[in-house]
């Protein structure tokens, strides 16, 4: 026998790949580090400043575990959206919940539904449990609800996942498309609703949904509009019996006590929140005026990034991207065509911004040339 660990044959059946490759990551191979950093859709206006403070008195503490229900947070959640806490559970993040979720549902050879190019932490997941992956295409850059509902059931999914607004493209679909998705959504099948964009849309984006209703769960994140990615604190939403199933799952002690208190602190803080996303507001117009400037077209968004049509296919835009690199400024970009065409960029402050002013010019001059 070889030495080493023996691995399942689901491990090795796996490509080793990982979902991205991180800023720093690219850093390190680049050798420098990035002076625009615009590719993670992280909120470069950062945490409220109660937020900082309340994480700076946590690290006191932090020889204490956190406590593992989250209990204080998930009473404020509860509060402020106002369903039972019975119905919210915190986790590490949108991208640690998707994992207990799929590990909660997904078992080998068990269909899920997903559009091809959407969020990929999801599917991710979904292979490191054995699950199989339906891709339906997106429809004039949207996310198809009809479409992924059709697979759904046309596969006996066990999940069906959408993003509104959407990552990479950053389009979104109002109440009644969602309504009329949870309507639809077959027997069997949970909806798997990704709002980490939520609080950047348009007001009244998200809809009422019964928290009983034991068809869809919805994801949520201090990571975006709260400025606290690298705490990693997200919560979902759904029926308290599907939300206590978790517990059988999820990683009890795995929300770090400053994360907790931070964000407890920010959802404390609506005037912080009022003014990220005005400034957003604002970074997003700048980036499709500097666009428009270039001769690209920008769409319509409802997340903290833009997605730039560079008006030709995925290889140039690659181009772009990589010479925008080059020049110090990271950015990311879907990844399926015709999406591909695209460069993705996220709202930064004027400073990123007029660096990726005077650069993207010079980017796309040299990917015509190349
Ligand atoms: C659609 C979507 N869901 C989830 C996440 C990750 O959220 P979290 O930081 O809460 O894991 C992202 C981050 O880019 C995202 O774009």
């Amino acid at each position: 026998m070889k030495p080493g660990p023996r691995y399942t044959p689901l491990v090795e059946s796996l490509p080793a790949t990982v979902p991205f490759v991180g800023p720093e990551a690219q850093e390190r191979s680049r050798g420098r580090p990035f002076k625009a950093r615009l590719g993670a859709n992280e909120n470069v206006f950062g945490p409220s400043p109660r937020a900082v403070a309340a994480m700076e008195a946590a690290a006191r503490e932090v020889w204490m575990y956190g406590d593992s229900a989250s209990h204080a947070l998930r009473a404020a959640l509860a509060g402020e959206l106002g369903v039972p806490p019975g119905n919210i559970l915190v986790g590490e993040g949108i991208d640690g919940l998707l994992g207990s979720l799929v590990r909660l549902t997904v078992g080998p050879g068990d269909p899920v539904v997903t559009s091809a190019g959407a969020y990929p932490t999801f599917t991710y997941h979904v292979a490191g449990y054995g699950g199989s992956v339906v891709s339906v295409p997106y429809r004039d850059d949207h996310e198809n609800p009809a479409a992924l509902i059709a697979a759904a059931a046309e596969t006996g999914a066990k999940l069906v996942y959408i993003a509104n607004p959407d990552n990479p493209m950053g389009t979104w679909h109002g109440p009644a498309q969602i309504r009329a998705m949870i309507e639809a959504v077959p027997d069997g099948t949970l909806l798997v609703l990704d709002e980490a964009y939520i609080e950047f849309a348009p007001r009244g984006t998200a809809p009422t949904i019964d928290p009983e209703d034991p068809r869809v769960i919805r994801l949520r994140t201090f990571s975006k509009a709260y400025g606290m990615a690298g705490a990693r604190v997200g919560y979902a939403i759904g029926a308290a019996p599907l939300i206590a199933a978790f517990d059988k799952v999820r990683n009890h002690f795995g929300m770090s006590r400053i994360g907790q208190a931070g964000a407890l602190a920010a959802l404390g803080d609506a005037d912080h929140l009022s003014e990220v996303q005005a400034a957003v507001s604002v970074a997003r117009g700048r980036i499709a005026e500097t666009a428009a400037a270039n001769g690209l077209t920008t769409l319509p968004s409802a997340a903290n990034f833009v997605a730039i049509d560079c008006g030709r296919d995925g290889a140039f835009s690659t181009r772009v991207l990589e010479e925008l690199g080059a020049l110090d400024v990271f950015v990311r970009k879907p990844f399926v065509a015709p999406e591909d065409r695209c460069i993705r960029v996220s709202a930064g402050t004027p400073e990123m911004l007029d660096l990726f002013e005077r650069t993207l010019p010079l980017a796309l001059a040299a990917a015509r040339g190349g």
